[in-house]
């Protein structure tokens, strides 16, 4: 399987802008969404093959209340309102994932918020393709 992590701060931001003020995010910062329905974080997203993958998006909430996002592949929804409950800290960051299928080549994964507080703070969607053996490359 073909692990790649595709970072929040490189993807197209709607009502969202990058940060870097709270630690223990990777690459350069991470996407704080602005506090209201509908702000959202677009990935391009490059598979191998068609079929599926496991999409994780890497995040943190330093409020108790939970930010809701639905999860739209292709510009379907394939998870609506997926939980990203409070971490205990900003600085404390958590992975939540889903399956879904991707086609050979671009796509767009997308994770908008459905409530008025908006999104977490995300840091980076990881995909993880396919189960399927290739040719060993060793
Ligand atoms: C605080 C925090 C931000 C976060 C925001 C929020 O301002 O510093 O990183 O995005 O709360 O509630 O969304």
């Amino acid at each position: 399987a073909t692990t790649t992590a595709y970072q929040a701060e490189n993807a197209t931001i709607t009502n969202g802008v990058v940060e870097s003020n709270h630690a223990g995010y990777t690459g350069t910062g991470f996407v704080n969404y602005d506090n209201a329905t509908g702000s959202s974080v677009q990935w391009s997203v490059t598979a191998a093959a068609t079929g599926s993958a496991t999409l994780s998006i890497r995040f943190a909430n330093g409020t108790v209340t939970n930010r809701p996002m639905d999860i739209a592949v292709n510009g379907t929804t394939v998870a609506s309102g997926v939980a990203f409950n409070g971490t205990g800290a900003w600085t404390t960051w958590q992975e939540t994932s889903l399956t879904a299928t991707l086609n050979a080549g671009a796509n767009t994964v997308r994770a908008t918020a459905t409530t008025a507080g908006g999104g977490p703070n995300v840091d980076k969607l990881t995909v993880v393709e396919g189960g399927t053996t290739g040719p060993s490359m060793a």
